[in-house]
């Protein structure tokens, strides 16, 4: 087996490039100061709270991970005879799921596994696991921000590419941000290549706010664990009973949006400033876009991709899309 590290150069801006807390505190406050206030969602994954997004995964009401994998079981088979042997499998995200799994498994004859991520444990952790579980795979791990002028190691220039984006995480973004990241994406991987990409569907609101309001309260665990990620790692007080995990869906967007509504008017000290709640005011954390096939399609094509074949569940709950990124002549 062989296995071997390549690394970007160093990136600049927020999330990599500076240690973890100062761009949490940095983003809170800003985030807490604005008119609206929000935090960027990315912070509600440490460690306690990718604990808790797993138990989410597992929830009666939390549809998309188990029909994504199902849907992928199915299509990997047709995912598999368009794939050229000696392709490469490029995964953004760090790839330590069972849909990563079940694709290596289909694509067999791959040059290799690239895992893209920010967070170099994440990579190690994906690496070692995958490694163990497919013993003739070679693995390349790429550190940094896919989302920013990342590039592939020059000497895959010439390798078919076939990337990974499951779990609808393009969901997080708003569909300009959404354009750029896919945009992005058909960038790095280059002509010729193709994208794999999962998005949840738009459905019935009572389904939809099902799933981001369980009856166990582990996706308010969730939500309100960015808080309490504060008071750990910045040393905040917030009252967490004096916040209330909201999630409404916005049928004419398409997404859940996801709150922490303030119970009573308070004031909290973050960071050396006083911050004001009114009752009632809300914290956004989170977007879920939902999207109908044809809405998604639409955008990949702003992103300068062609649509290919599209892979649903019997219930319509969940997509998944092959992209074609075209050669330069098309
Ligand atoms: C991991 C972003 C796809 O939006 O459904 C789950 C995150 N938030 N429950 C989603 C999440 C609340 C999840 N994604």
């Amino acid at each position: 087996m062989s296995k071997r590290a390549l690394k970007t150069s160093a990136i600049t801006g927020g999330g990599a490039g500076e240690p973890a807390d100062l761009d949490f505190a940095r983003s809170l406050l800003a985030g807490l100061r604005a008119e609206r206030k929000s935090i960027p969602c990315r912070f509600l994954y440490d460690r306690r709270g990718s604990e808790l997004f797993e138990q989410i995964t597992r929830l009666a009401e939390y549809y998309p991970t188990r029909t994504e994998t199902k849907i992928l079981r199915a299509c990997a088979g047709d995912i598999r005879e368009a794939t050229a042997p000696g392709s490469l499998l490029v995964e953004f995200g760090s790839g330590s799921s069972t849909k990563t799994e079940i694709l290596l498994s289909a694509l067999d004859r791959l040059k290799g596994y690239v895992a893209i991520d920010i967070s170099p444990s994440a990579l190690a952790e994906a690496s070692s696991r995958l490694s163990g579980r497919f013993a003739g795979l070679t693995i390349y791990t790429v550190e940094g921000d896919f989302s920013r002028d990342l590039e592939l190691p020059g000497e895959f220039g010439t390798v078919p590419k076939i990337g990974f984006f499951p779990g609808s995480t393009i969901g997080n973004l708003v569909p300009d941000e959404a354009v750029h990241l896919l945009a992005n994406m058909g960038r790095i991987l280059g002509q010729g290549s193709r994208l794999i990409v999962g998005a949840d569907l738009r459905k019935d609101r009572e389904v939809l706010l099902a799933a981001y309001n369980d009856a166990q309260g582990v996706t308010a665990a969730f939500n309100l664990n960015i808080l309490a990620r504060a008071n750990r790692d910045l040393n905040t007080k917030f009252d967490l009973s004096l916040f209330e995990h909201v999630a409404s869906y916005d049928s004419e967007r398409g997404r859940i949006d996801m709150n922490l509504v303030s119970r009573s008017d308070q004031v909290v000290r973050v960071l050396s400033h006083d911050i004001a709640f009114a009752k009632g005011e809300a914290i956004h954390t989170e977007h879920s876009h939902k999207y109908e096939i044809e809405g998604f399609q639409l955008l990949a094509q702003r992103a300068g991709w062609v649509p290919a074949r599209v892979w649903t569940d019997a219930d319509q709950l969940f997509s998944i899309h092959e992209l074609h990124q075209p050669q330069a002549a098309d």
